[in-house]
């Protein structure tokens, strides 16, 4: 049995604590949060005890840290953390500062954690099947992705740090990057980005367009978060196409996953699983088996990290920008 701790009892410690009530291997021992109501109230669901920080748990056993803080928090937390265990999993982006990209990896390394970054698109369903079919060659050699992921701005965080791009790292950190690691992962650095950004009325960022070139495939990304008021609070649309010489797939977030081949287009069945629930799962293993997350490893996350910084670099600068190899 695996003894954890969330820290942060916003949307996402909400939503791990009710996936880890799932796991029969795990058990939340405390939840922490500076707001107390919204600690309490995670705490009670989860019958657990709520601190205001991770120091208070000095002297329990704790066998592994989840850090679901605002992302400019997560540095300091894993660096707390750290006093406590090797098994840590945080939320995405790591984070979004070059400086404090470097920070954080070195700890990583120095201190040998075992850390996790909850990219939780490598664990949803239509996502990992892409990738099998990929891999086992039933698509043949790709030539083009697409991926869009659009919502209305994040207004569920009570002082909205979403919107404060220094603190969030904005569309591209927060939500592009969701898509921008899963192609990273599968395909590799690529060799230029040029991404493009229209503005909001209030004059914030409400659609990134993105392209990564790959040698003899183009992968196209939109992240939105200028969805109209109307759109469904907290709702999501989102979808991926991969095309390959021998056959294509399609997959969105209405749980639709259709195979097109030259013969003609087959519906595949979904299981229907929890991507977060999925993800959580692996890492309580690896915990269990005192490894390192083999599917997150630290290195592909730093290049997924450099890849936003170049994309976010061609926005400001109206450019292609080519990436070392
Ligand atoms: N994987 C996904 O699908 C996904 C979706 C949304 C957000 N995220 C990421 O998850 C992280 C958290 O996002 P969220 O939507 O849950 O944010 P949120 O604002 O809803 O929750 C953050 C919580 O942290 C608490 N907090 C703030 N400062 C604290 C401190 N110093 N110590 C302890 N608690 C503190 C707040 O009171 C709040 O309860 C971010 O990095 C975000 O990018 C991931």
């Amino acid at each position: 049995m695996q003894r954890g701790v969330i820290v942060g009892c916003g949307a996402m410690g909400k939503c791990h604590g009710e996936a880890y009530s799932k796991i029969e291997n795990a058990r939340i021992i405390a939840v922490v949060d500076t707001d107390q109501a919204k600690g309490e109230a995670l705490a009670e669901q989860l019958q657990c005890k709520w601190v205001a920080s991770l120091e208070e748990l000095k002297q329990e056993q704790v066998d592994f840290v989840d850090i679901c803080l605002p992302t400019f928090l997560h540095l300091p937390a894993i660096r707390e953390a750290a006093f406590l265990t090797d098994k840590i999993i945080c939320e995405k982006p790591l984070a979004v500062k070059k400086e404090e990209i470097e920070e954080t990896l070195s700890l990583i390394r120095e201190k040998n954690l075992k850390l996790m970054v909850a990219h939780v698109l490598r664990f949803f369903e239509g996502y990992v099947k892409t990738k099998e079919l990929i891999e086992d060659g039933t698509l043949g050699a790709i030539n083009s992705i697409s991926c869009t992921r659009r919502q209305k701005m994040p207004a569920w965080s009570g002082n909205n740090w979403f919107a404060n791009t220094a603190l969030s790292g904005g569309l591209v950190f927060d939500l592009l990057i969701h898509d921008l690691d899963y192609v990273v992962w599968m395909l590799g650095k690529p060799k230029a980005v040029v991404g493009h950004v229209t503005y909001s009325e209030e004059k914030s960022p409400a659609h990134v367009k993105v392209q990564l070139h790959y040698e003899n495939c183009t992968a196209d990304m939109v992240a939105s978060w200028g969805m109209p008021r109307g759109f469904a609070e907290g709702g999501l649309r989102s979808c991926l196409e991969v095309i390959g010489e021998n056959a294509m797939v399609y997959s969105d977030n209405t749980g639709s996953f259709v195979v097109t081949d030259h013969e003609g287009a087959k519906e595949y069945p979904m299981e229907g699983y929890d991507g977060y629930e999925a993800e959580l799962r692996y890492f309580v293993e690896c915990c269990e088996q005192g490894i390192s997350p083999e599917k997150v490893r630290v290195d592909s996350v730093e290049v997924s990290l450099e890849v936003a910084h170049a994309v976010s670099r061609s926005m400001e600068e109206q450019r292609i920008i080519y990436l070392e190899k």
